[in-house]
């Protein structure tokens, strides 16, 4: 059985205050069993926000990028290994932010999740293509290739440490969410990818997660289609009243 799983990415928003308040709320709510909540913040929080949340079993924390090499002259970078030194479970890799901002290309995601399965850490990996993509019907090949590309290398024992994320990037921050039947269609598509690549356990075992303007109103709807296994939520994981609700959902 495959756990429910929802993840916050709050990006590069909140002050520390805020952010460790919103994080003790997030941490006193009890959750029913086999749901796993991530916080991914900004590094410099991290520390604190793992104390925070040391404290509920059903809550972690997790990272929104990372470096590819394990140490050395990268100025201004963060490795694996320094993330998990401070409590960090998990790390978003690919969103589409990176690729589009900061140019990070298939080939650089797969180094990026070689880094993290190296440290014994837990990977969401994002994947969706861009409206145009959309608009010309090639969803199903572009997201096809992103995991081919950055995961096709891995064996069925590491993608257990895999959470995989489909987020249209038409749907990111805008208020236009995927249809409850859109995101089903690709998270479908992405389960037969990996029951065809590692094989049916694998599967029927990773979480595939929604992403794109999810909220209140519609996290039930999208959470209830067969292939969607919770959500990553980057402007309603802001408030612990929205962001509750939609663990709730
Ligand atoms: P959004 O962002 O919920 O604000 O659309 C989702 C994400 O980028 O992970």
């Amino acid at each position: 059985m495959r756990s429910r799983f929802v993840a916050g990415n709050w990006k590069m928003n909140l002050s520390k205050e805020e952010g460790l308040a919103l994080s003790h709320s997030i941490a006193k709510q009890e959750y029913k069993k086999g749901t796993q909540v991530v916080i991914c913040a900004p590094y410099i929080y991290l520390d604190e926000l793992a104390k925070i949340t040391s404290s509920n079993s059903n809550v972690s924390i997790g990272a929104q990028n990372c470096h590819f090499a394990k140490s050395g002259a990268y100025t201004g970078e963060i490795a694996a290994a320094q993330l998990k030194s401070v409590g960090t479970e998990y790390i978003i890799l690919g969103h589409s932010e990176r690729r589009t901002y900061f140019g990070e290309t298939n080939s650089i995601i797969k180094d990026k999740v070689d880094a993290v399965l190296d440290e014994g850490l837990k990977v969401i990996f994002c994947c969706g293509e861009v409206l145009e993509e959309r608009e010309s019907g090639r969803q199903e090949e572009v997201v096809k290739l992103q995991l081919q590309e950055a995961l096709g290398h891995l064996d069925a024992s590491s993608m257990k440490e895999l959470v995989i994320a489909y987020e249209p990037v038409w749907a990111i921050g805008t208020g236009k969410t995927a249809s409850s039947d859109q995101a089903q269609e690709i998270h479908k598509m992405i389960r037969v990818w990996l029951a065809d690549t590692y094989g049916s356990d694998t599967a029927e075992n990773t979480n595939i997660l929604y992403g794109g303007s999810c909220k209140p109103s519609n996290a039930a709807e999208l959470f209830a289609q067969e292939d969607v296994d919770g959500g990553l939520i980057g402007g309603a994981s802001l408030k612990a009243d929205d962001f509750i609700k939609i663990i709730e959902a």
